[in-house]
């Protein structure tokens, strides 16, 4: 094994911190979701995944790299951020509302907080199986592999996915020229990398691009997706921001997060985002075990290291195993600072 990680850990750039939610625990939107939504959902003939039929996938037009925007050697790929392309077709789309505005889904699963108001997370196989099955299928995480620059997984199953709602109340006034407002603050995300896919309408709506803020300071917008299209970002190392979108009936964001399948690979993966809007007894002890295996993973490949350099007999190197054993004292520090219990 020629290294444990991608970049040596000493000679990374740290990832930025995250500033979380205000909202300090899981609450309940007070907010219903419209009936003609609900409506609508069930009037789809539920269908199981069929990678065949449900993805419609082309590349992106253009990926903008971290070195394009000035954050060359930042974070875990060269790349920042894709074009939108298509990733499911609409039949997909509408087995995926289906599920997302079904009584289960509806009963268990909503969120608020004050980054976002109406919030669907943590459906899990058993209330949402098709969108499970989605994110979990070989082509699709191969196809987000590629585009993102390297091989990716969804985060841990609760984040399979978040799903943004907003409804037009007609309340917001028509957006004045040259003027934009944003639908979320500025921040960077919790994990490395995520798929903003949109499962609504998009026709006649303005604005929703994202905006990204460079080390210079310039602002740079890339286009937000459209109906049945993703984004693949890098979310953890870029600061950026959503920004309102104008028009239409419903806005319907489905965010998944992924990290790096490699355990090798740095994994700066954080719970600010998710604790305040989680059911705990699934979140935490779906964290604590992918991060139990990537330690069992990077233990085990170190030590047979050690045993190969024993039969060889080169000399012991003391800097290269302090190194390990820092970034996994780190690993678990940071598993230290971001699982706890929450009254
Ligand atoms: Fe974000």
């Amino acid at each position: 094994m020629p290294g444990l990680t991608v970049v040596p850990a000493a000679q990374r750039p740290k990832a930025p911190h995250v500033i979380g939610p205000k909202t300090k625990k899981a609450t309940r939107p007070t907010v219903g979701i419209p009936d003609f939504l609900i409506n609508e959902a069930k009037q789809t003939k539920p269908e199981a995944w069929n990678p065949e039929k449900h993805i419609a996938y082309e590349p992106p037009a253009k990926v903008v790299t971290m070195k394009e925007i000035g954050l060359e050697g930042h974070g875990i790929s060269p790349v920042a951020v894709s074009d939108p392309f298509p990733l499911f077709s609409q039949e997909a789309v509408a087995q995926m509302r289906r599920e997302i505005f079904s009584e289960p889904v509806l009963e268990n699963c909503r969120y608020s907080s004050t980054f976002s108001a109406n919030m669907v997370r943590g459906m899990g196989h058993e209330r949402a199986p098709f969108t499970y099955d989605a994110w979990w299928d070989p082509t699709v995480l191969a196809k987000i592999s590629e585009i993102a620059g390297i091989e990716l997984v969804p985060a841990f199953d609760y984040e399979v996915a978040n799903i943004n709602i907003s409804i037009n109340d007609h309340k917001d006034p028509a957006l004045p020229d040259g003027e934009e407002t944003s639908a979320f603050a500025w921040h960077y995300d919790s994990f490395p990398f995520v798929c903003v896919t949109m499962v609504s309408d998009c026709t006649g709506m303005v604005g929703g691009e994202t905006a990204i803020q460079l080390p210079s300071g310039e602002v740079r917008k890339v286009r937000g997706p459209t109906m049945g299209t993703a984004v693949v970002m890098q979310g953890r190392y870029i600061y950026h921001q959503a920004l309102k979108a104008f028009g239409g009936r419903e806005r319907i964001a489905m965010v998944t997060a992924f990290r790096p399948k490699s355990p090798f690979v740095p994994d700066e993966t954080i719970l600010t985002g998710s604790r305040p809007i989680s059911n705990l007894d699934e979140l935490y002890p779906q964290y604590a075990e992918y991060r139990l295996e990537v330690l069992e993973e990077r233990f085990r490949a170190k030590l047979k290291e050690e045993k190969r350099r024993q039969v060889t007999r080169k000399r012991f190197d003391v800097a290269d195993m302090r190194a390990f054993l820092t970034e996994q004292k780190e690993y678990i520090e940071s598993m230290l600072e971001h699982m706890y219990e929450v009254e």
